[in-house]
């Protein structure tokens, strides 16, 4: 009989590498799946498990199709939920369930604060690990994930996921063309409600993971570093709306950036926006164009070119054909979301993993991203004095 928390493999039992149906005398050979360890069943875990299910069905030319066969969390309600959500084997975290379970991948998505031993754990046991953002937040932590990570032969990435969003893949393209000829200002800014209402009397205090520039400053720092190039000096600074509180969670972050091409760039991030929900807004300024960009018309890319390009301009239309080397049974008409921007990233990495040359967001990323999480923080702490992004 299964307990609440499923079964394990049998100490020993021959990893299931692959199954074979027999058509007259010819065995037809799958490949085996790969083995997902979900760590952290909180809000973004669950959507993983569902991004997950959701490729296995829409990907049929998947080369190995990722399986969930393991979700971790001390959390005692959590792993019943998942258990009674995809009737997978739920535990509490522990070394030797990578190899119990035969696991492929670690998919972290535990608290941030736990990231570091999260991933350096499935590191050492030779597990491919695909992190959510951020990586560490601390450019040294994240530094030596990635020397370990570059000793054992593991693919290791960052979720990213804004990164697929279909508009923002052309607006990348378009850049790199040259098409807005160069770049010389943007602005990236990334807004949510969330802190209004916790700020609001009787509310505990905002857990110190889920400060604005820690939390939301990843995705807008890494689409500045997707779309225009990397940043190397920041001045920034933090703003507390309850500066009395007992936490150290900060509620806006605004950054003035220098990029290595040159062009002067902002980054605003804020948990105190009312009425944003998910609002990532990206504007660049060249010598021959520019582009517009929120997620609140996320399959929607307006683009100014030419002699008027002030005023004039275009707008462009995508739908999930943007990503159709990842969702392939999607009609490409139909429009992207959250889950299908999780799931194309997610994907991207399973199929990395099995071995396919196609880009992801690798962990250097994330390393790049927590340097500049690290200046940014030294540049609030000294009135936003100008601070070199280390290299
Ligand atoms: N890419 C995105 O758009 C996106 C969206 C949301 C969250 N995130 C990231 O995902 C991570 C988790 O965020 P969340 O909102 O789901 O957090 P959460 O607090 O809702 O959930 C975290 C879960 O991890 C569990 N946990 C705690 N310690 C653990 C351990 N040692 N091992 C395994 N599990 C442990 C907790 O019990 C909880 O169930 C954060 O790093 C966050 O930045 C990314």
């Amino acid at each position: 009989m299964q307990s609440i928390e499923g079964a394990a493999i049998r100490p020993g039992a021959v990893r299931p590498d692959c199954r074979g149906s027999a058509h007259g005398s010819a065995v037809r050979v799958r490949p085996a799946p790969l083995r997902v360890a979900i760590v952290g069943y909180g809000v973004v875990g669950p959507l993983h498990a569902l991004a997950y299910q959701t490729m296995t069905k829409t990907l049929p030319g998947l080369p190995r199709k990722p399986e969930v066969a393991l979700v971790v969390d001390p959390d005692a309600a959590a792993r019943a939920r998942a258990c009674t959500e995809w009737s997978v084997p739920s535990r509490p975290p522990g070394a030797h369930l990578w190899d119990e379970f035969a696991i492929d991948i670690v998919d972290c998505c535990a608290p941030s604060n736990l990231h570091a031993s999260v991933c350096s754990g499935a590191l050492s046991a030779d597990r491919s690990v695909l992190c959510e953002k951020p990586l560490t937040g601390s450019g040294d932590t994240s530094a030596a994930l990635v020397a370990l990570a570059e000793t054992r032969r593991v693919t290791f990435g960052v979720n990213f996921n804004f990164r697929c969003i279909p508009a923002l893949r052309e607006a990348r393209r378009l850049v790199r063309s040259g098409a807005l000829g160069e770049i010389r200002s943007l602005r990236v800014e990334y807004h949510r409600s969330s802190n209004l209402a916790r700020h609001q009397v009787g509310n505990p205090p905002v857990n110190v993971n889920r400060g604005a520039l820690l939390d939301l400053g990843p995705h807008a720092i890494d689409m500045v570093h997707f779309l225009f190039g990397a940043i190397t000096g920041v001045s920034a600074r933090t703003h507390f709306h309850d500066p009395c509180a007992s936490t150290a969670a900060d509620d806006i972050a605004k950054m003035e950036c220098v990029l290595d091409k040159g062009a002067l760039g902002s980054v605003e991030v804020s948990k105190m926006t009312a009425g944003a929900t998910n609002d990532l807004r990206v504007f660049a300024y060249g010598t021959e164009g520019a582009l517009r960009f929120t997620s609140v018309e996320s399959d929607t890319l307006d683009l100014f070119q030419g002699a008027q390009y002030a005023t004039a301009h275009q707008r462009l239309r995508f739908g999930m054909g943007g990503l159709d080397e990842e969702i392939a049974v999607i009609p490409p008409e139909t429009g992207s979301s959250v889950l299908t921007w999780h799931a194309a990233s997610l994907a991207a990495f399973a199929r990395r993993v099995a071995g396919e040359d196609i880009p992801i967001a690798c962990a250097r990323d994330g390393l790049g991203v927590d340097r500049v999480l690290d200046a940014a923080r030294t540049s609030a702490a000294r009135s936003a004095v100008w601070v070199p992004v280390a290299a």
